[in-house]
């Protein structure tokens, strides 16, 4: 049988890999596919020094590749919102399949995008948008299709967990960590888009979507950053069992579902809480299945490959099947999906840490504890350091039982009027993830 030609369009870090890997792993892919998979041409401003294209044709135009009428699949590498959605539209108009790692894409126009590749019956692959080489998006869609799920939680950001991981081994500052990050090529063009958690809202919009067939909602994704996190909490987190996460969580509630992305102890014996440097992890609780994690690398040349690689093999088997037929783009069939809203973070439920700054005088952890208590709010742990010398206040840290977030914002307001309050009161979500 002929090879399925492909271009690729970009050939950056994942471009390159993916002809690499296309390269060096041709003969077992071919036998796993069923047919061969050629790269008929690839559109590059620039070559890649660490990949050798060989009597490929380039070309500089995205568009050539999107029109090229050889070709069966376009693999989209190049990212951002702006040319590849206008790309991957092209793409799906001349009926070409699509391949893609762009989460930010995805996470915006992917209810457009799918629309207009039924429309046309192809199909748009996005494995490799979502934790790199960890081949998360088949394992939610096709490995626990026979569960309801209840909640995932994930470490989907490797720049972030990088950052984090040298803050708290090496006591390293933030922004000496980030420039580390930056050359080791993990981060994002803007590093606002790893930092604030943007890029693990993106890819959690997709997870999801996946799990609870409800369509892509990045908008309504809560969204708080590590750049604020201080070695303080890192190691106070350290002392009451903890460690310190910039978790993406989605959870399925009667009312809603919770999609949010912040910093989040979790307890320090659990595997995710030892997933370290720029490694990525996701846990998945289906009511079947229980709870699995997978790990792996989030981002890199080969790893990313490996599941744009994947996806495409997808593509090559699924060629001659009935469009019907396939897996749906968002795991459920388009026409079943939910309406379940997503909730604003007030309405969410989490256990938090609070870190209040008091002057040190009798009767102030009575007046904390009676505010608490006052909101229904239920301590579960309790830890009083000495004054600190430069300004004489009392760190208390606190961790409270699971509460709707409202309350704790209420209660944090009345915290911070309390006249022997100083300063913000620092307030870091808690999850158990059993
Ligand atoms: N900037 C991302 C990260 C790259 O650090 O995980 C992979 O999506």
């Amino acid at each position: 049988m002929k090879p399925v030609k492909v271009g690729i369009c970009g050939l950056g870090t994942v471009g390159g890999g993916t002809f690499n890997v296309l390269k060096r792993n041709a003969e077992e892919i071919a036998r796993r596919a069923g047919r061969g998979i050629e790269v008929a041409q690839i559109a590059a401003r620039r070559p890649n020094p660490k990949c050798e294209t060989g009597a490929t044709p380039i070309t500089a135009d995205i568009f050539d590749v999107a029109n090229n009428p050889e070709i069966d699949v376009v693999i989209e590498l190049i990212g951002g919102y702006t040319l590849a959605h206008e790309l991957v539209l092209k793409a799906i108009e001349n009926g070409k399949h699509v391949v893609t790692a762009n989460k930010a894409l995805i996470a915006v126009h992917g209810n457009e995008i799918f629309a207009k590749a039924r429309e046309k019956g192809v199909i748009v692959a996005f494995e490799a948008a979502v934790a790199g080489g960890i081949p998360v998006i088949k394992a939610i869609r096709e490995g626990l299709a026979g569960n309801r799920i209840n909640w995932l939680a994930g470490i989907i950001n490797g720049t972030g967990n990088f950052i984090l991981t040298e803050m708290r081994e090496k006591g390293r500052a933030f922004e000496d960590v980030l420039k580390e990050a930056q050359a080791l090529g993990y981060a994002e063009a803007d590093p606002t888009f790893d930092v604030e958690g943007i890029d693990a809202a993106h890819k959690l919009t997709i997870l999801a979507s996946i799990a609870f067939g409800i369509p892509l909602q990045f908008d309504k994704a809560y969204t708080e950053g590590i750049s604020k996190l201080t070695s303080a909490d890192v190691n106070y987190a350290e002392a009451l069992g903890y460690r310190i996460k910039h978790l993406g969580v989605a959870r399925r509630t009667e009312a809603g579902i919770e999609l949010r992305v912040h910093p989040t102890l979790i307890p320090a014996d659990r595997l995710i809480a030892n997933v370290n440097g720029v490694m990525n992890a996701v846990m998945v609780n289906g009511d079947a299945s229980g709870s699995t994690l997978y790990y792996g690398a989030g981002a890199g040349m080969d790893a990313t490959a490996s599941a744009v690689v994947a996806d495409l093999v997808d593509v090559v088997r699924a060629l001659t099947s009935d469009p019907t037929n396939r897996v749906p783009h968002l795991a459920f069939q388009p026409d079943a999906l939910s309406d379940h809203p997503i909730l604003p973070i007030a309405e969410s439920e989490s256990a938090y840490y609070l870190r209040i700054h008091a002057k040190d005088h009798p009767g102030v952890l009575a007046q904390v504890a009676s505010i608490l208590s006052e909101r229904g709010i239920n301590i579960e742990s309790i830890m009083q350091k000495e004054a600190e010398e430069q300004d004489g206040l009392v760190p208390m840290i606190l961790v409270t039982h699971r509460v709707i977030e409202s309350r704790i914002d209420n209660a944090i307001a009345a915290l911070e009027g309390l006249a022997d309050v100083v300063g913000k009161v620092v307030r870091i979500r808690v999850e158990q993830l059993v």
